[in-house]
């Protein structure tokens, strides 16, 4: 049986994982820390889904939103081929022990988020990915043929012949952070599962896992990357001098909170005052959101649209969040939304009474590796795959998305394209590779004598990131952001050449690498579409 090595343990890697160990493959999973820190262990709103493919009009409309919040660039073929796969992946997450939330009744309870026009949403209360991450951790704990490897950081592909992308893949080297040796590792095939990359940003959603390694490797190996610069802001992170990045999820707006600026906050807080005086109900703040003033959907528009309009609200007013109001909502909050209330206990506020500061955070890389329609990764300038790589999850760019992605799409993807993988791996078993593996270059690389300018580049490159491209971008800030990124590269490469690989230093040479790619993508930008937005290309207003 061939021996297929993953890269990454959140749903994408290890649903691929026991989809390939089920069906007798010998599967190494690796992963950076312990295997459930991952996104994936973080998702909260849920995984979009019509569970019954009979449900033509259900799919059409899933279908027509995905599409609506591409901004018209989605592959639409992609987008449908995935929504009628929906189900049965979902069954074969429930089999594998996912519990997801019920009615009373016994039927699956479903939610709603921003760019939904319906409720189609599956989750397990406001902690989905966690409860998927716990059934596939446990899972492939106990699969007798699923080798986990938690503290094994991947550096490098090795490719089967040295400078021939068109050759493929045959191995990956990796830092075990607990011997601090480089190990080569093996495989027949290699699948790329390793996430995003949020943490390029200050403002993030992320877990520290999340700096795009995978789509660094697969570039550096010469596969193709595309659509880098369509980077999803979250509208809604909790504004905390915490550095523990915390998420208020879309579906709290999915029961009706309500976004308002500081101005909103204080007419919406008078209307209550003279309400409370008549004897009235409270008022809703709805027509006091910032956010009509830019979309008729208010703040249940697509995530671009609502970033953009939090980002352009607080530059006028010079604040640095807005508020989600939950106080005119009747709901029991504690029991819909446990880990958000207790987050928010933590920080003195509470959910369902208090305004919650939010600003908008870096969240989700849609580009990606680009794939094929079964996983396979595209060479970059050829127009083949390139043998033995494969690319599931956040890091791969399958065209779902398009120019922004709809929410509690990403688990959805991740699901359905781990499956194609597995599938066409075991019924094309790779032949094994019989040729040389070299070893990492050791010779003549010494131990960091002093990690500060590992911190202070990995600072300045997050600033630079975060200053100069952003949500709203310009020519000049792009440019500058460039040649910033460009210096930076050249140092970290020196510091690369001549240094033995640490955790750091691996992180921030892939950071200051995507965040080039990031860059140039932006840059080559002829248009302002979903995420992209750069003020000198606007022709007719914000979109
Ligand atoms: P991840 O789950 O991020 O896993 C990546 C894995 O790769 C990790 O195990 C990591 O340690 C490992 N890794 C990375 N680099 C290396 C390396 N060099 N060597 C070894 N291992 C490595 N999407 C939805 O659809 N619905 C939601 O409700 C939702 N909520 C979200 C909430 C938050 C706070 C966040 C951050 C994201 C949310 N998303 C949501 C997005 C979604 O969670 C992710 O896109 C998805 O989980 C990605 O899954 P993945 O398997 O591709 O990657
Ligand atoms: C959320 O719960 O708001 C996140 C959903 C997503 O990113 O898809």
């Amino acid at each position: 049986m061939a021996h297929i090595a993953i890269i990454g343990s959140g749903i994408a890697g290890l649903f691929a994982a026991s989809k390939l160990a089920d069906a007798g493959h010998n599967v190494t999973v690796v992963t950076k820390k312990r295997p459930k820190d991952s996104s994936t262990n973080w998702a909260q709103g849920g995984i979009a889904a019509i569970l019954d493919k009979t449900n033509l009009e259900g799919m059409e409309s899933h279908v027509q939103d995905t599409l609506r919040s591409g901004d018209g660039t989605c592959d639409e073929a992609v987008v449908r081929s995935i929504i009628q796969e929906a189900g049965e992946r979902i069954r074969d997450l429930i089999r594998i022990g996912v519990e997801f939330e019920k009615e009373g009744d016994g039927t699956y309870s479903f939610i709603r988020e921003g760019g939904h026009t319906t409720k189609r949403i599956l989750h397990a209360k406001d902690a989905t990915g966690k409860e998927i991450e716990r059934a596939l951790t446990s899972y492939a704990k106990h699969h007798h043929g699923i080798a986990l490897k938690p503290n094994t950081l991947a550096i490098d592909l090795i490719q089967r012949h040295h400078g021939h992308p068109e050759k493929g893949v045959a191995g990956v080297w990796c830092l075990d952070q607990d011997t601090k040796e480089v190990v080569t590792l093996e495989a027949d095939a290699i699948v790329l599962a390793t996430g995003g990359v949020g943490r390029l940003w200050k403002q993030t959603t992320n877990p520290d896992v999340a700096t795009g390694d995978g789509l660094a490797m697969a570039y550096r190996t010469g596969a193709c990357v595309d659509d880098m610069a369509y980077i999803q802001f979250h509208p809604t992170a909790l504004a905390s001098t915490s550095a523990r990045p915390f998420l208020i999820s879309e579906a709290v707006r999915g029961v009706g909170a309500v976004l308002l600026d500081e101005r909103g906050l204080n007419a919406w807080q008078n209307a209550c005052d003279s309400s409370e005086k008549h004897g009235d109900p409270m008022p809703s703040p709805e027509p006091y959101s910032f956010t009509l003033d830019y979309t008729p959907e208010g703040s249940m528009a697509t995530r671009d649209i609502v970033a953009r309009a939090i980002d352009q609200q607080m530059k006028t007013l010079g604040t640095t969040h807005v508020h989600l109001i939950t106080a005119h909502l009747d709901l029991p909050w504690q029991e819909k939304f446990p880990t958000i209330a207790r987050r928010l206990e933590e920080e003195g506020l509470v959910l369902g009474k208090d305004p919650i500061p939010v600003v908008p955070a870096a969240h989700y890389m849609v580009g990606g590796v680009r794939v094929d329609e079964i996983g396979r990764a595209h060479l970059r300038d050829v127009d083949a795959t390139m043998p033995h790589l494969y690319a599931i999850g956040e890091v791969a760019c399958t065209g779902m998305h398009g120019a922004n992605r709809l929410a509690s799409n990403s688990l959805l993807e991740a699901v359905v394209y781990a499956e194609r993988v597995a599938k066409h791996l075991i019924e094309n078993p790779p032949e094994t590779y019989d040729g040389n593996h070299p070893k990492w270059r050791a010779d003549g690389l010494e131990e960091l004598k002093e990690h500060a300018p590992i911190i202070h580049d990995r600072t300045s490159l997050v600033a630079t990131m975060s200053e100069e491209v952003g949500i709203v971008r310009s020519n000049q800030r792009l440019k500058r952001a460039k040649r910033r990124l460009d210096l930076l590269h050249e140092e970290i490469d020196m510091m690369w050449e001549n240094a033995r690989p640490t955790r750091e230093i691996v992180e921030l040479r892939n950071l200051c690498l995507i965040g080039q790619l990031v860059v140039d993508d932006a840059l080559s930008r002829p248009e302002n579409r979903g995420l992209h937005y750069n003020v000198d290309l606007i022709k007719d207003g914000m979109r």
